[in-house]
């Protein structure tokens, strides 16, 4: 794997594709155990989140009822959170009485998953849960803790498996991290 750059600035090679498919793997097992006998319903955070939720959702292939939704949000310009949460795409079905488990690229600041939660819980499920596959605990502000974590990173800014530089970088099949000097 080489160096790759966006807008001047250069990321080099962090999480192979290979890391991230083994850890997705156990991820979708530990949710298969906690999720036996219910039907959850996968709400994938568009858009980066997409590649993982794909990947996440047939990794758990052995919960028949397990089914999905999309819903969009954006809080990120350039390399830093903008702290607002804009846009959001809806959720239209009816989650009242289920297993939601949010799916995320990356839980940073946590105010997009906080106040993604707090809409969830608005409309009665049985349970929220957060499936992410990176984390940041050293940027974390608000009281949330992700269920699920793919892989807790530093305070570092990266692209690639869905998370984007602008709207760039998301097909990168590797995860990069910001070269820094
Ligand atoms: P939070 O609201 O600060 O937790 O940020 C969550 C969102 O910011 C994620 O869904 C990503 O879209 C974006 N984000 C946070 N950190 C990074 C990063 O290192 N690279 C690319 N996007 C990021
Ligand atoms: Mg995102």
């Amino acid at each position: 794997m080489k160096q790759v750059s966006y807008e001047g600035l250069t990321f080099e090679p962090y999480i192979t594709r290979e890391t991230i498919d083994a850890r997705v793997k156990e991820l979708g097992k530990d949710i298969m155990r906690d999720c036996a006998g219910k039907s959850p319903l996968f709400v994938c955070v568009l858009n980066g989140a997409f590649p993982f939720a794909s990947d996440l959702f047939r990794a758990c292939e052995g919960l028949e009822d397990a089914e999905i939704a999309f819903i969009r949000l954006k809080s990120y310009e350039g390399t830093g959170s903008t702290g607002v949460v804009k846009q959001m795409l809806g959720l239209t079905d009816d989650i009242q009485g289920r297993t939601v488990i949010v799916v995320e690229d990356i839980v940073d600041t946590g105010n997009t998953i906080a106040r993604l939660v707090a809409d969830l819980q608005a409309k009665n499920p049985a349970e929220v849960k957060i499936a992410t596959l990176l984390f940041k605990p050293e940027a974390l502000v608000q009281d949330v803790r992700p269920d699920y974590v793919g892989f807790s990173i530093p305070k570092k800014f990266i692209v690639g498996f869905g998370l984007d530089l602008n709207g760039k970088a998301r097909n990168l099949n590797d995860i990069y991290i910001l070269k820094e000097d």
